[in-house]
């Protein structure tokens, strides 16, 4: 008589014994519910869920089982693995929803509260524009002379040979200082900077090699192309033997420096009271070079198609006014120059509204950079 095959019996598989599972998964299980964080679950996963887990062991064990055992420890194998996974997407769920509650608290911006950093000022581009050119006749020698705005007439315009009824002296272009009755008080706004020679040579030794750069002030309404309030940079050399030569050398260097080498320059014959003779200085335009004259087809926004863009003005220093500072014009003699700032600045730099220069928006100043 045959007995029933109980040569193999599963229950006896360590592994696969029914406690053995629900251990297996107990452990795991409770494992997953102690997990703080999603770092520890990613450790109980690999530990009770990966190839290598227990339960994984396990399933393997099953293979060896004869069929008839097959599908019971098949069932628990499979059934406690199931729960494992499904406790372990479960914890995913409400660990990945804590932390992401977490960060949005620790990482919180309130972006209602004031801004807090001081945004770097920029100095404003005149001022930079003003030292890179006296730079360029410090490079030569020159030094820096200064004097006031608020200038006594007699340095302003009588020693510097304006007639007592020259034009530039009316109420058109000057801004007159009272006195405190509310009359004349032989003040003026400087008209320009022109004033410093007669200082520089009162005050100096000759020989005199001076640069003067500073703010002037005319009665002119502000609009794209005026402004009351604008800058000069005056130049003085007197010295013995001095010559118009050298004044064409000191401008060809100064328009090399700041728009470019190989600039032509060119004096157009003018008159100011202070010098004789006088002239206006141009500079070839640096953007056509010329080429836009007489050439509708290219025209030049920059010099107007002119071909030419005027600086500045020159001459040779009156007598008078070296007689006026105490100079003896047989024996020394000289040449000046003005040179308008705020028009450096537009040419170089394509500024072409001045109001942008007096408004004081850091973003004009900032678009030229910090520059200390
Ligand atoms: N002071 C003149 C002006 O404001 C500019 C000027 C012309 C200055 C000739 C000079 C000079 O020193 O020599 O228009």
């Amino acid at each position: 008589m045959s007995a029933p095959n109980s040569s193999y019996d599963p229950v006896e598989v360590t592994p696969l014994h029914p406690d053995e599972v629900a251990r297996m998964r107990d452990e795991a299980l409770s494992a997953i519910e102690a997990a703080g964080d999603l770092d520890e679950l990613k450790e109980v996963r690999l530990a009770h869920a990966s190839d290598r887990s227990p339960l994984a062991l396990a399933n393997r064990e099953i293979g060896a089982l004869p069929p008839a055992a097959k599908a019971d420890a098949g069932k628990r194998v499979g059934g406690a693995r199931r729960d494992v996974g499904q406790a372990l997407k479960a914890r995913q769920a409400v660990l990945e929803n804590e932390r992401d509650e977490r960060v949005l608290v620790e990482e919180r911006v309130d972006v209602t509260l004031p801004w807090d950093r001081t945004p770097r000022g920029a100095r404003h581009p005149l001022t930079t524009v003003a030292e890179r050119m006296t730079d360029v006749f410090v490079g030569m020698g020159f030094e820096v002379a200064e004097g006031p705005e608020v200038e006594a007439e007699w340095f302003n315009f009588d020693a510097l040979n304006f007639e007592p009824d020259h034009p530039a002296r009316t109420m058109q272009d000057t801004f007159f200082v009272e006195n405190d009755e509310g009359g004349d008080s032989g003040m003026v706004m400087r008209t320009h900077t022109s004033p410093v020679q007669v200082r520089a040579l009162l005050e100096r030794e000759l020989p005199v090699y001076v640069v003067a750069p500073g703010k002037t002030f005319r009665t002119d309404e502000l609009d794209a192309t005026h402004t009351p309030v604008f800058h000069q940079l005056e130049g003085l050399v007197v010295d013995r033997g001095i010559t118009l030569a050298h004044l064409r050398g000191a401008i060809d260097a100064f328009v090399g420096a700041v728009f470019g080498e190989g600039l032509r320059t060119r004096f157009r014959a003018s008159y100011f009271p202070f010098t004789e003779p006088s002239a206006e200085v141009d500079m070839e335009c640096f953007v056509c070079r010329g080429s836009s004259v007489g050439n509708p087809e290219a025209p030049c926004r920059t010099c107007a198609s002119e071909g030419w863009i005027e600086i500045g003005g020159c001459g040779v220093v009156n007598p008078r006014v070296l007689r006026a500072a105490g100079v003896d014009p047989e024996e020394y003699s000289g040449w000046a120059f003005g040179l308008g700032i705020e028009r450096t600045l537009m040419f170089a730099h394509g500024v072409r509204d001045m109001r942008d220069m007096v408004e004081g928006d850091i973003r004009f100043s900032s678009a030229f950079g910090s520059e200390i």
